[in-house]
C-alpha cells in the first residue's frame, strides 16, 4: 500500500495511499505464470514463530484481525504511511481485504503491537503486500522473523521494496532480486496524443475482467477484482481494439489528494501496450490529474513524460525469478501486484 506524500519517507507503498503494490510476467510467455504458492490458512490463528522467539522471547506473531485495524493504522500512520482521508478511506478497506482474504500477521509484545506483515497469493507469486515495524524498533530483529512468518515456505516470491535501507537487502535475502523500478508518475490527461481511433474503452463488471485477466494469464483471482471494484470511486473497465479486449484495469479515488488513480492494469500479451494505457487515462482521469504506476522499461512511460507528467515516487521491483511478471503487460498494485 502507498500513501503518496511530498514528504521523504522510508515507507513502503502501502495501498499507494497505502494506494497500491504490484507483480507480473512477459513477452511470448504467460503473462502471468500459475503459482505454487503455499496457500495459507484463512481463519486467523495464533502463530507462534519459532525465529520470533529467537529474536526476542516476548514477541509473538500471529494472524492479525478486524481488531487490530486501529493499531495497524496508527503504526502506518507513524511511518508516514496512513494519515487522515482526505478525500476517502482507502488503507482501512485495503487492510480489512487483507485479513479477510490474505496472510496478514501482526508482531505483538504484551498486547501492543510491534508491526504490521502481509501477504497476498497473486496466482504468480506469493506478493508481499507490507512489512512495518514501529519506528522506535527498526532495526532491532523484529522485522525478519514477520518477514520469514509472511512468506513460510511459498515460492515463487515477489514485492515492491521501499527506499528504507533495511528493506532490499532483508528482501535479497529471502530470495528475491531487485528487479525494475516501479515509478508513480501524475498527470494530465490533456497534454497526451491524440486517441486511437482504434481504440476503445468502456466499464465492465469485475466477474468478467477477472476471467478475463485468467484466459490471458491463468491467474484466477476473482476476490480481488471484487475487492478492486468495491474501492472508492472505482471504474472497473476494458478496453477494446477493433472490438476484441486489449487491456483490462481499474481507476479510483485516492485517500489523501483530488487526483485519481489508475490502480492495476493488464494488457492482453501480443498486445500494443501503450495505447490502452493512454485511453485508460484520459477514462480514468475524468477532468481531475491521475496518476498511473509504470515498470521502468514500460514503453507509454517516455509518452507520459513528454506530456509533462511528473515522477513523484519510487520502488524497487523484486522477484524470485524474472520471468514472472511481463513489465510491459501490468500496471501493478504494489499492494496486491
Ligand atoms: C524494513 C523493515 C520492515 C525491516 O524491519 P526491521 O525490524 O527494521 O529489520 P530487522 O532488524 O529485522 O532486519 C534488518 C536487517 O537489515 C540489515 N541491514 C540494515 N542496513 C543494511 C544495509 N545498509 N545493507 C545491508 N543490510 C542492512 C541488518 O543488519 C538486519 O539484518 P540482521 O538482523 O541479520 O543483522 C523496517 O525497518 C520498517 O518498518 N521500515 C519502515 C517501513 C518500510 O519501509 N517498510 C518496508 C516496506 S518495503
Amino acid at each position: 500500500m502507498k500513501l503518496m506524500r511530498s514528504a521523504p519517507r522510508w515507507g513502503r507503498p502501502a495501498a499507494l495511499e497505502m494506494d497500491s503494490r504490484a507483480c507480473v510476467r512477459v513477452a511470448g510467455a504467460r503473462l502471468l505464470a500459475p503459482t505454487n504458492s503455499t496457500r495459507v490458512p484463512e481463519t486467523p490463528a495464533p502463530i507462534r514463530n519459532t525465529m520470533a522467539a529467537m529474536a526476542d522471547s516476548d514477541v509473538e506473531i500471529r494472524a492479525a484481525t478486524l481488531g487490530d485495524v486501529p493499531a495497524i493504522r496508527s503504526l502506518l500512520a507513524a511511518l508516514g504511511d496512513d494519515g487522515p482521508a482526505t478525500t476517502v478511506d482507502i488503507v482501512g478497506p485495503y487492510l480489512g481485504h487483507l485479513i479477510d482474504h490474505a496472510t496478514a500477521l501482526v508482531s505483538e509484545r504484551a498486547g501492543d503491537i510491534l508491526a504490521f506483515g502481509a501477504g497476498v497469493d497473486t496466482g504468480v507469486s506469493r506478493h508481499l503486500a507490507d512489512l512495518f515495524v514501529r519506528p522506535e524498533l527498526l532495526g532491532q530483529g523484529i522485522g525478519r522473523p514477520l518477514l520469514a512468518a509472511v512468506f513460510e515456505d511459498a515460492w515463487p516470491r515477489t514485492t515492491f521494496a521501499s527506499a528504507d535501507p533495511r528493506a532490499l537487502p532483508l528482501y535479497v535475502r529471502a530470495g528475491m532480486t531487485p528487479l525494475w523500478p516501479c515509478l508513480y508518475l501524475e498527470g494530465s490527461a490533456d497534454g497526451l496524443p491524440a486517441p486511437d481511433p482504434a481504440i476503445t474503452i468502456a466499464a465492465a463488471a469485475p466477474d468478467s475482467l477477472s476471467e478475463l485477466e485468467r484466459a490471458w494469464t491463468g491467474a484466477h483471482r476473482p476476490t480481488d477484482h471484487a475487492f478492486w471494484a468495491s474501492q472508492a470511486n472505482a471504474e472497473p473497465f476494458a478496453v477494446f481494439e477493433s472490438g476484441q479486449p486489449v487491456a483490462l484495469g481499474y481507476a479510483r479515488a485516492r485517500q489523501a489528494s483530488p487526483a485519481r488513480v489508475i490502480d492495476r492494469m493488464i494488457i492482453r500479451p501480443g498486445s500494443d501496450p501503450i495505447a490502452p494505457v493512454l485511453a485508460a487515462i484520459r477514462l480514468g482521469a475524468g477532468g481531475s490529474a491521475i496518476v498511473v504506476c509504470l515498470f521502468g522499461p514500460h514503453p507509454a512511460l517516455p509518452v507520459l513524460l513528454q506530456a509533462r507528467f511528473r515522477i513523484i515516487d519510487r520502488d524497487q521491483f523484486m522477484a524470485s525469478d524474472v520471468a514472472l511478471v511481463d513489465p510491459i503487460r501490468l500496471l501493478p498494485n504494489p499492494g496486491m501486484l
